[in-house]
């Protein structure tokens, strides 16, 4: 980071000079912090539009050039020669791990994959129609409860404490996603088994059962292991922001991390893979063709969206998209799946990219568009695809959280606002609560 340059802000014939902060890839950004205090104004930034709050060295983005990379290295290396579990490694220690560093982190994300029998009590009493991802952050809250040693509030609390939460959690949430399924279903859980790695030992807790055996095919390991790749960090999106916002207020991880799912649920962030599916497969119930869908959209006036289109910072496209179309293809091809909802998929995109309205507004298929299409394929049912999101974020949102607290300017986060509500008032005799009336009895 350096900060030569400066810019001046000229206010009622006053000038201040701000530095301009550069980044390691040439980013630059006035640093406004002192500006309320020397001008006394502050900036409004509608949706933080143009707005960073934070130094990060975990992901590097180019909106404009379709450039995702974690700690440096470029997601379409990492999606063809990784597996998730050595890149949820790289995000939360900032670097590969070596041979010895991997089995130990094997050992670990083993050790803790159970959860506290009494926690397994907590999924009978969600009702059947419960939705997965209100059951997941229900169950990460209440990790905190479980596993209480990391304090709310403590800055000194040391590495080998915040690793095994780390390490709990990823463990975890893993077990839990599998558990929430299990319940809805109204199927009995299936345990973590030691002998399985990460992804395979994911799937045949979805999948097996007492009844049943699941057969762990490679190509459905591999699809699985490149959408988590794919999800695992995108700086500071929605749910990312809330888990750093929430944890600004230093709250345990589990805590902030329940946010961060809370935040990922919503259709125009992490929810819109589920949104995807259910649009194909309502244009398919109504037999409505690609065409009558875009034409629907334009007119709407912005009320109809296609889902999996648009990002607020990919402006050419979204270089996950190209990995997950290309993983798509593989495991349609492994597993001889022929989706109708694919071909329905492909026809949209091919109309939506020679469009005026969608491209005259930048807007090009996102990491949702194709996702929901590879986790059908494999098994995994519509209302998991948010849940399959939030397992592969876990560990950019656990990277965040650390970073942010290891920061010394990571203060508490707390936005101002330009108040437009109405001047001073006070409450009229019958605005006031009989309970502070002051009664007066009359002798006559
Ligand atoms: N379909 C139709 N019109 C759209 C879409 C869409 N998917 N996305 C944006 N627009 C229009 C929008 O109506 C607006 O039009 P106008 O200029 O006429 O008012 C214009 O494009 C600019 O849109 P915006 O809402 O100002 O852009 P944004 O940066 O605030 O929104 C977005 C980004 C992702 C919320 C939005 O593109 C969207 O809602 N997409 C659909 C939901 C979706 O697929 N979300 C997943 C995002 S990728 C996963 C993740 O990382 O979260």
């Amino acid at each position: 980071m350096s900060t030569h340059a400066q810019a001046t802000v000229t206010l009622d014939g006053k000038t201040y000079d701000f530095p301009v902060v550069t980044g390691s890839e040439g980013e630059r950004a006035i640093d406004i912090s002192g500006l309320r205090k020397r001008a006394g104004i502050i900036t409004l930034d509608y949706g933080y539009n143009n707005t960073g709050a934070c130094n990060s060295a975990v992901t590097y983005l180019d909106g404009e050039r379709g450039v995702l990379r974690y700690r440096g290295y470029p997601i379409e290396e990492l999606a063809e020669k990784s597996r998730f579990v050595e890149v949820a490694y790289l995000l939360i220690n900032g670097k590969m791990p070596d041979a010895r560093e991997r089995e130990e982190w094997s050992l670990l994300l083993n050790r803790h994959s159970m959860i506290h029998e009494d926690m397994r009590h907590f999924f009978y009493r969600f009702p059947d129609h419960a939705h997965p991802m209100a059951i997941l952050s229900a169950m990460v809250v209440s990790l905190s409860a479980f596993y209480p040693e990391l304090s709310q509030h403590r800055q000194d609390e040391g590495n080998e404490a915040i690793n095994i939460a780390a390490t709990r959690l990823l463990s975890k949430l893993r077990t839990i996603a599998a558990f929430s399924y299990k319940k809805s279903i109204g199927e009995p859980f299936v345990y973590p088994r030691h002998d399985l790695r990460y992804c395979a030992n994911f799937l045949n807790m979805m999948f097996s059962s007492p009844v049943s055996n699941y057969e762990i095919k490679p190509a459905v390991v591999k699809a699985l292991n490149v959408l988590l790749i794919l999800h695992a960090d995108h700086e500071q999106n929605c749910s990312t922001s809330a888990v750093r916002l929430v944890g600004s207020a230093r709250v345990n991880l589990y805590a902030a991390v329940a946010a961060g799912i809370c935040g990922l649920w919503g259709p125009l962030h992490g929810g819109a893979n589920q949104m995807v599916v259910e649009m194909l497969e309502e244009m398919r119930a109504q037999r409505e063709t690609p065409r009558d869908r875009l034409e629907k959209v334009k007119n709407s006036k912005g009320a109809e969206l296609l889902y999996g289109f648009g990002h607020r910072v990919y402006k050419s496209f979204d270089p996950r998209a190209k990995v997950i179309k290309d993983c798509c293809d593989k495991v349609l091809k492994a597993l001889k799946i022929n989706d109708p909802l694919l071909d329905l998929a492909m026809e949209l995109e091919d109309l939506a990219l020679h469009d005026d309205y969608f491209l005259s507004r930048s807007l090009y298929p996102n990491v949702d568009f194709y996702s929901g299409i590879v986790y059908r394929a494999i098994g995994i049912p519509k209302e998991m695809f948010t849940v399959m999101f939030a397992l592969g974020r876990l560990p950019g949102w656990i990277a965040h959280w650390k970073e942010a607290r290891e920061d010394p300017r990571f203060k508490l986060q707390r936005p101002r606002q330009v108040y437009a509500g109405p001047g001073l008032r006070h409450l009229k005799p019958q605005e006031v609560s009989s309970e502070y009336t002051v009664t007066t009895s009359v002798k006559s």
